[in-house]
């Protein structure tokens, strides 16, 4: 599908391809599920540490001293749980000094919207950059909740990061928090009638749990 979405960033990669193919595949079972998705997420934050911010600090090699860079920023991993924990060790791979939180939402499948259960998150500075992680963008409820909160807790710099996008939940998010970036590796057809991302994964939670 074309994209066509303002602050939607597709990424477009023969390797996110190849895996996004292994995690559609029903076959694909929990471990190899899990080890997918935190190659998928390796690349997004390739992708989103583009954006970081860096500061210039001294380096003294072996030969002499030079110029070296530091993280500006506090960086916060939000996973929204369960399924967005798979993405956590993926981001870490890459940027093993940030702070994880976690936002336990549940969508409920009859009226599809998301039920709190769970919230912890680090303190969120003015110089903060959390990155949100959940796999499926479908109606775009849990995210949208998910920002809510973290707007209440003043955090002025977020993304979300997810492995499947659908235009539903991009709309969603597009209307509700214009200022918010997406980042996805795939962006898929519509939602079914039971607010499934088509042709989508499943339900990632389960997937990646073992819990169909
Ligand atoms: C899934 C998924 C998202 C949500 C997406 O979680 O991980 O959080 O659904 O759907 P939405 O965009 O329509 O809100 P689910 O509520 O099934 O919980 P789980 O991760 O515990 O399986
Ligand atoms: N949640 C999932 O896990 N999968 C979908 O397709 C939609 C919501």
């Amino acid at each position: 599908m074309e994209n066509v979405f303002p602050n939607f960033n597709l990424i477009d990669h023969p390797l996110v391809k190849k895996d996004i193919t292994i995690l559609r595949d029903k076959k694909t079972q929990s471990e190899y599920f899990r080890e997918t998705v935190r190659r998928i997420s390796n690349i997004l934050a390739v992708e989103i540490g583009k954006t970081l911010k860096l500061r210039k600090t001294n380096v003294v090699t072996p030969l002499e001293r030079t110029i070296g860079y530091k993280l500006d920023q506090k960086i916060i991993l939000i996973p929204v749980l369960r399924a967005g924990l798979s993405m956590v060790s993926g981001f870490l791979d890459l940027i093993p000094d940030c702070k994880v939180g976690h936002i336990g939402l549940q969508r409920n499948e009859q009226t599809l919207k998301p039920e709190e259960y769970y919230f912890k998150i680090p303190r969120v500075d003015i110089n903060s950059k959390i990155i949100l992680l959940d796999p499926m963008l479908a109606t775009g409820g849990s995210a949208s909740q998910a920002i809510k909160y973290l707007k209440r807790k003043r955090a002025k710099e977020i993304v979300f990061a997810c492995i499947v996008a659908a235009p539903e939940g991009i709309n969603k998010i597009n209307s509700e928090h214009n200022k918010i970036e997406i980042y996805s590796a795939a962006l898929d057809r519509e939602l079914n009638k039971k607010g499934y991302i088509l042709p989508g994964l499943g339900d990632a939670g389960d997937r990646t749990f073992g819990t169909l």
